[in-house]
């Protein structure tokens, strides 16, 4: 099992460029089961979440891999073994989005259920709702959703809404099921995420038929069926937004390439109120902090709400503003994982139910850490290039799951991190 050894504190500077959207990238690899063929998707980043469900994609049948030049390829001509094992479902949630395409494909899917998930309780009961309006038949066996739609299934007006508002997967999943219905399909509340207009779109070049891309209410005209196609996933504005937090958080000047400013107008507004500047430049920013950090109140909301998935990465750089600070997380009630660690890293944070009071500290100290979760390690290695002394990071296996190689990146921007095997 890997670590990191973390020497802090440090400046990063330089030029970084942003990969391809990971939660992007994972219901469009699912989109590939729907266009009967071999589909390319390009700027796919190397993540082991990647490589998951590239298995998964071929426990059912599929042919999958990567060309020379990265571009990864699934050919779906057969599918033969609509099955999503345990094995793989519960190393990676995200695996449940097969349930809409292989339904729409092939009238029949067997997934597990997904277990649990550090960072709260995740049911999918959405997903499945969705997918019953749409006039399939939905049980649990075994610990597996047996989904079955023999005659196809039906498009039907769907409210999508939770109790914590709209779903990213629940509407991917709904959305893929719905293009291949007959008639028209109407989900009231979808999720308006950058991913989810990627995959939309993505799904119109295979043919689909897709309006109000963007908005929370999608309508889908059914087709018969969609067309293998190329595409290019976004870039990843959660690894952006972790970068622009690295440049905040060490005082530092990073110019972050290829990442889009308009898919982030909550998070740039927040970073410019804790006194960050945040320039637009050619194909990305600049991102700069001279003076203190001001303390924020952050509410996480689905988008364009300021996201979840960046939560813990600015609780660690409001740990050192100036004053107190209200982070309240409306999506994930329990994505707290890393308050803990970042104490133990002498920041000063009380957590109240869903809410944490983060009371800046004047710096941080190097201790030994556990990442829990993806964007928990992220915090920590963070936290840790401001921090004093070396801090020392287990389980990193989580933050390889949403970063390529981000050792080596923020080392060619100034930091001093070590990957050892223990
Ligand atoms: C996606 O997860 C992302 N994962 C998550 O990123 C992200 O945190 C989340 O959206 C919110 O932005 C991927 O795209 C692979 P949700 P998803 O369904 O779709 C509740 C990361 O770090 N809910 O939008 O699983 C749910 O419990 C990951 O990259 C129901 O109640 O999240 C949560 O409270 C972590 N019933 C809220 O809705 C359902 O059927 C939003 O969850 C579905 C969800």
């Amino acid at each position: 099992m890997d670590i990191f050894c973390i020497d802090g504190p440090v400046q990063v500077s330089g030029t970084i460029r942003v990969n391809g959207s990971k939660n992007a990238s994972l219901p469009i690899m699912a989109a590939g089961i729907l266009g009967a063929g071999r589909s390319v998707f390009k700027s796919l980043p190397f993540l082991s979440d990647i490589s998951v469900f590239s298995e998964l994609l071929g426990q059912l049948g599929c042919k999958v891999g990567r060309e020379q030049n990265g571009d990864f390829f699934v050919d779906s001509s057969s599918i033969d073994n609509p099955f999503g094992d345990y094995d793989i479902v519960r190393r990676m949630r995200a695996s449940v989005c097969i349930l809409g395409p292989l339904l729409a494909r092939c009238g029949r899917a067997e997934v597990s259920m997904p277990g649990g998930c550090a960072i709260g309780v995740r049911p999918i009961n959405l997903h499945l709702r969705g997918l019953r309006e749409l006039g399939a038949e939905i049980n649990l066996k075994n610990g597996y959703i047996v989904a079955e739609a023999p005659r196809g299934l039906e498009g039907k007006e769907i409210f999508m809404g939770g109790a914590f508002g709209s779903t990213v997967l629940g509407t991917a999943n709904i959305l893929m099921a719905a293009v291949l219905a007959k008639g028209r399909t109407v989900i009231e509340s979808a999720a308006c995420e950058p991913e989810i207009v990627d995959l939309a779109n993505c799904l119109n070049k295979m043919g689909a038929k897709i309006r109000g891309i963007g908005s929370p209410r999608l309508i889908i005209e059914g087709v018969q069926g969609l067309e293998p196609v190329e595409y290019g996933v976004i870039p990843d504005r959660i690894e952006a937004g972790t970068f622009m937090v690295a440049a905040a958080i060490t005082g530092g000047e990073l110019r972050i390439v290829n990442c889009r400013l308009n898919d982030m107008m909550a998070v740039v507004d927040k970073l410019r109120g804790a006194g960050v500047s945040v320039e637009p430049a050619e194909n990305g920013c600049v991102v700069t902090r001279d003076g203190n950090v001001n303390n924020s109140d952050v509410n996480t909301l689905p988008y364009p709400g300021f996201p979840t998935d960046l939560q813990a990465q600015f609780m660690a750089l409001l740990s050192l503003a100036k004053g107190n600070s209200v982070i309240i997380e409306k999506v994930f009630p329990d994505r707290f994982m890393h308050v803990a660690e970042l104490n133990r890293m002498s920041a000063n944070l009380r957590k109240e139910g869903s809410a944490v009071i983060v009371s800046g500290v004047d710096k941080l100290i190097a201790a030994p850490v556990m990442a829990s979760d993806l964007r928990a390690s992220a915090a920590l290695v963070l936290a840790a290039l401001a921090a004093e002394g070396t801090t020392v990071i287990n389980r990193v296996y989580h933050i390889d799951r949403g970063y390529e190689r981000i050792e080596e990146r923020l080392n060619e921007v100034g930091a001093r991190i070590t990957r050892q095997s223990i």
